[in-house]
């Protein structure tokens, strides 16, 4: 999963969301905030984890599986899970034995920007090795969250519900939904169903990482009333003091200058994404959940 992340393809976001050089030039904030856009999408940075210095446990600290566990549960659990097998994060049953200790300790430490996998500057290098240890008494083969569905109908039933019309998979579809090539990688099935069934709750709140810093809901949406009564309705893609970039139902961004709005409201549980509650059977939605389980990326 991680050789997957380092071979992603950078692209040409510039052209690819249609934003000109001249727009660019005009509008430096709202570059800004694109550009850190792009970084949260994670469309062109490549993670190389365990490339900087890092702080290493103590030499001769011996790892304590069980103080490992209490920390997970208290810092890891609400994500990936009471017994890590999976939530809103994936499963990590098996991780440190497929990445190795180092590269997971480094995930940990500095989480991975632009995704709800945050970093914790609080955990000691040596509680960090703790909790790694205690992942790596979990019994890989076992724990993570069944997938009951069948995959091969989820892939049929994706093309014919309009899914990429939103949603690009490996270069393939539109881009007003998140990317969904490692989807299947980012989360775990119970948790892909809820915003299958109830999409704009439980948005996903992701971290900058590095010299930002920040957290911001992904996703949310916004309603813009402009001076003339103009509205503008979308998804928060970038914001500072003055500005806010919003992508409407089209996929196309507007840079909105704060002052010269009548107002600007959150609209907390709303998405562009209709619910597939009552169109999808509870069987489909499994195929679906199933299907997108395979996704986890170029191999
Ligand atoms: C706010 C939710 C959240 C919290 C809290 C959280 N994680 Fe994550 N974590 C995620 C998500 C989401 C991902 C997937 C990111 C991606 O690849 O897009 C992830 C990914 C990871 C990965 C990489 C897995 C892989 O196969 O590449 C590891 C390891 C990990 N988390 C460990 C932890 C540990 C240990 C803690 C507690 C110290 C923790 N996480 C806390 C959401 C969270
Ligand atoms: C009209 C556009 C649209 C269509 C059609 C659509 N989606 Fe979405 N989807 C979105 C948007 C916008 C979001 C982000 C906001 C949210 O989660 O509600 C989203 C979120 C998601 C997420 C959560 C992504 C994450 O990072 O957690 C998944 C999974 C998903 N969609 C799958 C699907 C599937 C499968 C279909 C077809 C059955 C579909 N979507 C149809 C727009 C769409």
């Amino acid at each position: 999963m991680l050789a997957s992340r380092l071979q992603r393809k950078a692209c040409n976001c510039k052209f690819e969301y249609g934003v000109g050089v001249n727009t660019i030039k005009r509008f430096p904030l709202i570059a800004i905030a694109l550009m850190m856009w792009f970084v949260a999408a994670n469309v062109a940075v490549p993670r190389a984890a365990g490339q900087e210095q890092e702080a290493a446990p103590t030499p001769g600290h011996a790892v304590d599986a069980d103080q490992g566990k209490t920390l997970f549960q208290a810092n890891c659990s609400n994500c990936h899970g009471v017994d890590a097998s999976g939530g809103e994060g994936p499963n990590l049953r098996g991780v440190p034995q497929s990445l190795g200790d180092t590269a997971v300790q480094g995930i940990i430490r500095r989480g991975l920007p632009g995704t709800a996998m945050p970093g914790s500057s609080t955990l000691s290098a040596n509680q960090v090795a703790d909790i790694v240890g205690y992942l790596r008494t979990l019994d890989a083969s076992k724990g993570a969250e069944a997938v009951t569905g069948d995959a091969t109908k989820g892939k049929a039933l994706y093309d014919s519900n309009g899914c990429s019309t939103c949603h690009m998979i490996a270069g393939q579809g539109g881009s007003i939904g998140p990317e969904l090539t490692r989807i299947g990688a980012e989360r775990g099935p119970s948790d892909l169903k809820e915003r299958l069934l109830d999409p704009g709750a439980n948005l996903p709140i992701v971290s900058e990482g590095g010299a930002f810093g920040a957290r911001w809901t992904r996703d949310l949406m916004y309603r813009a009333v402009e001076k003339d009564g103009h509205v503008v309705e979308g998804m928060r893609v970038g914001e500072d003091s003055f500005t806010i970039v919003l992508k409407d139902a089209g996929g196309h961004f507007h840079g909105l200058r704060k002052p010269d709005l009548r107002s600007l409201e959150k609209e907390p549980g709303k998405s562009f994404m209709p619910s597939f509650k009552d169109t999808l059977s509870a069987g489909q939605m499994d195929d679906l959940v199933a299907y997108l389980m395979t996704l986890k990326g170029a191999q």
